[in-house]
């Protein structure tokens, strides 16, 4: 077993390339490169890819790739799972080993350096009650420029999965993923519809999920192979509201939100990609470690949010494609 350090990138299926780089940049994320068949974004942190674009065929496989702590970390990977080291051919770089996980989604673990960050406004202070005085902001103005939200990073993927508990125990054989919540079937307590999992850093704090599984007897429609979301870190509370002004003026599918989870308690606000795949915006999530008290509860027995408003029809649909106009 190794320890992954954090989420890389993701590997999604789209049906035109043009549109999906437009989508993505004014959803606030940076083109790296583009071939004939796939399109490589990057955020505005030291990942070199974040997304991956493949127009959609037979064989494509959704994947999702994570960041081995060393070259012998990923070494000893690919021994313990009779796979091989290569090299990494897409930008990006460094060495790469690839595996399948029960589900079929290919899991591609690295090595490869860290790329410079982008330049980002300051992220402001607040003046919030009794926390004015040590996080207050004085003599400064509360202005954003309007346009897309400030991508920094993958925060996590969401993979629908034919059984939560088969997904657990080979990630966490595999990887040291750990449980931070999870939600089990009110018809058997011993089957998870859900469950959050983080990397597993002992007493560093870490995202509070890196990895959500999701049954795949969760969604209205037969899904398929494939997420149900990937999530993207931005700035702040701000960069949140500001990019969904710039997108829903652009005129994209809109998903669910603005609201706050409680599982995670990240805000968050849910789009459609070119191709109907959901991506989400947060900021402000929970970080925990070890010492963190995970929740085991029925499913549906936990709201989906502090606030926020009602979950949209089409959340529980995996992709939702904009009607063709006539
Ligand atoms: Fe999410």
């Amino acid at each position: 077993m190794i320890t992954i350090e954090d989420i890389a990138y993701v590997r999604v299926a789209v049906d035109d390339l043009q549109e999906q780089e437009q989508f993505l940049l004014d959803f606030g994320m940076h083109p790296v490169a583009r071939t004939d068949r796939a399109l490589y974004m990057r955020g505005a942190g030291t990942q070199p890819v974040i997304h991956i674009s493949e127009l959609r065929t037979e064989e494509f496989r959704p994947a999702v790739g994570f960041m081995a702590t060393s070259l012998a970390d990923l070494e000893n990977f690919a021994r313990t799972s009779s796979a091989d080291v290569e090299q990494n051919a897409e930008p990006g770089g460094g060495e790469i080993v690839r595996v399948m996980d029960p589900s079929g989604y290919r899991v591609e673990v690295l090595h490869r350096p860290p790329v410079d960050a982008l330049p980002l406004r300051a992220v402001k202070p607040s003046n919030f009650g009794s926390a004015r005085s040590a996080y207050g902001r004085f003599n400064a103005k509360a202005h954003f420029e309007r346009g897309p939200s400030h991508v920094l990073r993958l925060g996590h993927a969401a993979m629908i999965v034919r059984n939560c508990d088969e997904s657990l125990e080979w990630y966490a054989r595999h990887f040291n993923l750990k449980v931070s919540d999870s939600y089990f079937s009110r018809d058997d307590a011993s089957r998870h519809m859900v469950i959050f999992v983080r990397c597993g850093l002992g007493k560093r704090f870490t995202d509070h999920h890196t990895l959500v599984f999701v049954d795949a007897t969760a969604f209205k429609e037969l899904p398929e192979r494939g997420f149900d979301h990937t999530a993207y870190e931005v700035l702040d509370w701000d960069d949140v509201m500001v990019g969904h002004d710039f997108l829903a003026g652009a005129g994209y599918m809109h998903s669910f939100g603005v609201g706050r989870h409680i599982a995670g308690g990240m805000i968050f606000d849910y789009w459609r990609d070119s191709a109907g795949n959901k991506v989400e915006h947060w900021a402000d999530g929970d970080h925990v470690n070890d010492d963190y008290e995970s929740w085991n509860v029925p499913a549906g027995s936990v709201p989906f949010k502090s606030w926020g408003p009602e979950v949209s029809p089409d959340f529980f649909v995996q992709r939702v494609k904009r009607p063709t106009p006539q």
